[in-house]
């Protein structure tokens, strides 16, 4: 595809006279007088003087994906030619798509994950080593770039929140946690330490991921015969079963819990919710819980870790991996003692073992934007200190950046770690140029409908939750109207089943303090737009399935557009409600959360639209199981970001 193709695909406002004022600047950029990026911008510039209330054009039915999306990215530029690369932590092979697009060789790849090796070994031929621990530097092959997202072992761990799971050390306050009595509460503390504790690792039937934790933290356990009590995880043994709360209440936190343990179900994340379809010889299902069988408990003793823990109002627990822990109160105590050091966990201790004992000319790590402000930069204060002990040169700050910044139809941010070896480096390292964000579409990834018909049975909308978004179509259209008369959607969530409640909103009744306020806002918002709102109501209640998470709305799409519509957005179930944003670009994929629909198209996203968020070309393999490979593009790295920020190593950091 030409240059003037991938900018028109890009375009949000495909406007002609645009297009052609950039051939024309195209032809002179052949010619070396003007650079493309500075093009892209200029575009930009001109399409933000738009109108903002220009209709987009609609979706078109079929779309030429082109596996291309960042203009500045020649395919036939190889600085990393001649050099080879290690890819650690390597998932499905971000980095290994975009080091040997740019010319690269790659010689190791290791992940833990069996899933993970499979792809990466169909997709390049490389199988790759298990346990990144146990690389002995002595017996590995020399090379250039040391590339890896390096996860925080114990960080990493899933905890389940109102929104869905999130890696543990991205729970920030404002998130509620799925409780053993099955309601979400809120975080009181957030808490972390590091230093070399014990730590447990154990298996439970139906988890893909281990968990590990500290030798006291104590779960919600039992055998068959017993009642179930708290015991921390050094006394765990196979005998014994981890609970998960499922169908306990009907108010509205557990509905979200049900939710949520729905969407892990049709993931294939979680057993059973019903106990029906239970595998009786590692779980059961009694009291509101299943139990899932602990299959192995094995202790590791004296690394460097980083651990986590809460403190949850009321009850004290919460989910991690489909499994009740107790708030740790070992670790609540121990607060800030001393004697600990301030790293973050063993597995960048590792990258940072092979860097200082093979000494590579470069190296490229990602990893959560969260890195930069952990433990108030003290992390990443230490994290640098080992870079340059190793003999590195490297940035004093992590550089964030997005796939949606280069024109890719995902906001992703992560930080990028990028060092070259003292006796390349410049005196100064040049800044990275800044970027002028081009316009995004998620159209630019979609493919056509017949071919996602044959590719991704399963992603089109049910019948029901097709009558549910009728249902508020017709409030956003009736809004939409009134538009004219500055009359907008609320931006606080809307819960319809409390709009016509009539308990007192007292704080007892409905602590905590936020949700007395935004059942409040609710009411009046109901009470002031009662004519449409009141008859509107009742034909939402009359509506198949218009319960829980399905009966709250959160419209994130900000003013109205005269063609906006439901049908024309994107949108995602989420256990807070259904969340709507303009068809600019997907929240980040992450491995368990939900993936966003597409109005126009009436279904979900495809694995291979997907794979398309991240950069990965369509020739690559994918695994047979659309929710594998979800959850492996969700951990997986942008191409065109790891390209980007690669390419800035080799012909800015270093010139070759
Ligand atoms: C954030 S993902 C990295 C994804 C990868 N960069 C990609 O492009 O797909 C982190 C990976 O680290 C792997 N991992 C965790 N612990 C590991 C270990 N001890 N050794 C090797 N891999 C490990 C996980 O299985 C996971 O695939």
């Amino acid at each position: 595809m030409d240059k003037a193709t991938i900018l028109k695909s890009k375009s949000k406002v495909a406007d002609d006279a645009a297009i052609a004022i950039l051939e024309n600047k195209i032809a002179n950029a052949a010619t070396g007088l003007v650079k493309i990026n500075e093009l892209i911008t200029q575009f930009a510039a001109y399409a933000a003087t738009l109108s903002p209330t220009k209709a987009e054009p609609p979706i078109a039915n079929t779309v030429v994906w082109s596996p291309v999306p960042f203009a500045g990215t020649a395919t036939s530029d190889k600085p990393a030619a001649g050099l080879t690369f290690i890819d650690l932590f390597c998932g499905i092979g971000g980095f290994h798509q975009a080091l040997t697009q740019l010319g690269g060789r790659c010689v190791l790849a290791c992940d833990i994950d069996a899933k993970c090796r499979e792809v990466y070994e169909a997709n390049y031929g490389l199988k790759p080593e298990v346990d990144v621990t146990k690389l002995d530097t002595a017996k590995m092959p020399d090379f250039d770039v040391l590339c890896g997202g390096f996860p925080c072992f114990v960080a990493g761990t899933q905890v389940l929140t109102d929104s869905g799971y999130k890696a543990i050390e991205t729970v920030s306050l404002e998130d509620r946690l799925l409780t053993h009595t099955g309601s979400f509460q809120r975080i009181l503390n957030l808490q972390r330490k590091t230093g070399t504790p014990s730590l447990r690792t154990l298996r439970v039937a139906g988890r893909t991921n281990p968990i590990q934790c500290t030798e006291e933290h104590p779960f919600y356990t039992r055998t068959k015969g017993d009642a179930p009590s708290w015991q921390p995880a050094r006394e765990m043994t196979t005998e014994q079963y981890v609970g998960m709360p499922v169908n306990v209440k009907t108010d509205e936190a557990a509905v979200g819990a049900l939710e949520v343990q729905r969407q892990q179900l049709a993931q294939g994340l979680l057993c059973a919710v019903d106990g029906a379809s239970l595998d009786a010889s590692v779980a059961f299902f009694d009291g509101g819980y299943a139990w899932f069988k602990v299959e192995s408990n094995e202790t590791t003793v004296g690394k460097l870790q980083t651990v986590y823990n809460f403190e949850v109002d009321h009850d004290n627990s919460y989910c991690v991996e489909n499994t009740i822990v107790h708030n740790c109160q070992a670790f609540s105590h121990s607060g800030k003692q001393g004697g600990f050091e301030d790293t973050r966990g063993t597995l960048f201790r590792d990258c940072a073992r092979i860097l200082k004992d093979k000494q590579p000319k470069y190296f490229l790590m990602e990893n959560v934007k969260n890195l930069k402000g952990h433990d108030e930069g003290r992390t990443w204060a230490t994290i640098y200190r080992s870079f340059t002990e190793s003999g590195y040169t490297t940035y004093e700050h992590p550089v964030v950046l997005s796939p949606h910044q280069l024109g890719v139809p995902q906001h992703r941010e992560r930080v990028l770690l990028m060092g070259i070896r003292n006796d390349l480096a410049p005196p100064v390292l040049p800044e990275m140029d800044p970027l002028s964000p081009p316009p995004c579409n998620i159209r630019s990834i979609l493919m056509d409908d017949a071919a996602v018909a044959v590719a991704a049975a399963g992603t089109a909308l049910t019948a029901d939750d097709t009558g549910i978004l009728d249902r508020w179509e017709e409030m956003v259209q009736h809004f939409k109207a009134l538009g004219t008369r500055g009359v907008k959607l609320p931006t606080f969530p809307m819960w319809s089943e409390e709009w016509d409640g009539a308990y007192p909103l007292t704080k007892e009744e409905t602590k905590p303090e936020w949700k007395a306020k935004f059942l409040t806002q609710n009411r009046e918002f109901y009470r002031a737009h009662i004519a449409f709102l009141g008859p509107w109501l009742a034909r939402a209640r009359a509506t198949p399935k218009f319960v829980g998470a399905k009966s709250k709305f959160e419209w994130q799409a900000g003013a109205f557009l005269s063609d906006d519509s439901l049908w024309r957005l994107l949108f995602q179930f989420r256990p807070s409600g259904i969340r709507v944003k303009r068809a600019t670009y997907s929240p980040a994929l992450v491995a368990l959360a939900q993936i966003v629909y597409v109005g126009e198209k009436r279904r979900k996203l495809c694995p291979r639209e997907v794979a398309r968020l991240q950069s990965f070309p369509d020739s690559f393999k994918l695994p047979a199981t659309a929710s594998v490979a979800y959850k492996q593009f969700g951990n997986s790295v942008n191409v065109e970001v790891i390209k980007y920020a690669m390419r800035h190593i080799l012909t800015k950091m270093a010139p070759r």
